[in-house]
């Protein structure tokens, strides 16, 4: 018997990094994922193959890659340490098939590792006949989110796990944002992959230099999410872009924009975009342009121009889901 896992990725709308400070941010799930099909194996080892082309298998802790790919052990072992997580969590040692199925590009802000590691959790869990409740899928996803992101907010495998728009913090938790308009967004890659992690360091290396500066930025970056709340529930689009706008004014004081997603930026606002900034992390990655429902392929198209990869996601509702391959 096999079961499988599916859980979305994600665009943060408004708030990345101030949410690492206790500030509420705005995320919304896309209908692009990660797809997890688990299976027992009579033997202790723990094989995992993935589509984006790494493969490799644990016996007793020790790697052997079965790829080309030299970063194979770097991508496969968040995996690995959901699986095992679980395994500790429901007290059970077994060895392990674990494919995955990702449409999401990786490194670039989308929530491809938050949405992995939610799958993979969620996936054995099923496999395993434990009913994990959002929450517990949430919680044990964190141990694979921390190898990856170092100290990440969590946002990413809430909003895999959930779906839909949500508000998340930290401190108190996920709310559900349940909004009449469509979102109509397009996102642009820039194909510059990074580092969350560096990134996140990066501006707390800052805030511990220039303490007062950087804590007025974060104080702003948390009125702008409440502003935003309020914009998005009744349904004001255009001023929600406006935020949009200065979130990206106030990432790129934090140092964490560039050339490339500013060139993506720019192009997508002359294009006519309601509202664009960088989304998740910065360094590279992807931004992402609030758009009418009629112009969403003229962006898309000077996306395209100004170097970047247009992706027309859409929202979707749908959480992370699992059923039983017979
Ligand atoms: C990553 O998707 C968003 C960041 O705010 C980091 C985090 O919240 O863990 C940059």
């Amino acid at each position: 018997m096999k079961a499988s896992a599916y859980a979305p990725g994600k665009i943060i709308l408004i708030g990345e990094h101030f949410v690492v400070y206790g500030k509420p941010a705005i995320v919304m799930a896309i209908n692009i994922g990660v797809k997890v099909i688990a299976e027992k194996r009579a033997d202790c080892i723990v094989h995992i193959s993935s589509n984006l082309g790494f493969f490799g298998k644990y016996k007793n802790q020790k790697f052997e890659s079965e790829s080309m790919e030299l970063n194979s052990r770097k991508h496969l072992e968040p995996v690995k340490i959901a699986s095992e997580t679980v395994l500790k969590e429901l007290d059970k040692r077994c060895g392990l098939n674990i494919e995955i199925h990702s449409d999401l590009p990786i490194a670039v802000g989308l929530g491809s590792s938050g949405a992995l590691a939610v799958s993979t959790v969620a996936a054995i869990g099923k496999l395993l006949g434990a009913n994990f409740s959002e929450k517990e899928i949430i919680k044990l996803s964190f141990e694979a989110e921390k190898y990856v992101h170092l100290h990440p907010s969590g946002i990413d495998q809430a909003v895999s796990t959930y779906g839909g728009v949500i508000v998340f913090d930290r401190n108190r938790g996920v709310s559900r944002l349940n909004i009449e308009t469509g979102i109509p967004i397009v996102i642009g890659n820039t194909g510059i992959q990074r580092n969350t992690g560096m990134l996140v360091k990066s501006v707390r290396i800052k805030k511990d230099m220039f303490a007062n500066v950087i804590n007025s930025l974060i104080h702003t970056g948390g009125q702008l999410t409440s502003e935003a709340i309020d914009v998005l529930k009744k349904g004001n689009l255009k001023q929600f872009g406006e935020l949009m706008d200065i979130n990206h004014g106030l990432l790129t004081a934090l140092g964490v924009s560039n050339d490339a997603l500013d060139r993506l930026v720019n192009s997508a606002k002359k294009s006519g975009a309601l509202g664009a900034k960088l989304t998740g992390a910065g360094g590279g990655g992807c931004m992402v342009a609030l758009s009418t429902s009629d112009n969403r392929k003229k962006i898309a198209n000077a996306i395209r121009l100004a170097g970047g990869t247009p992706i027309l996601a859409e929202k979707t509702e749908v959480g992370v889901k699992t059923w039983l391959n017979h």
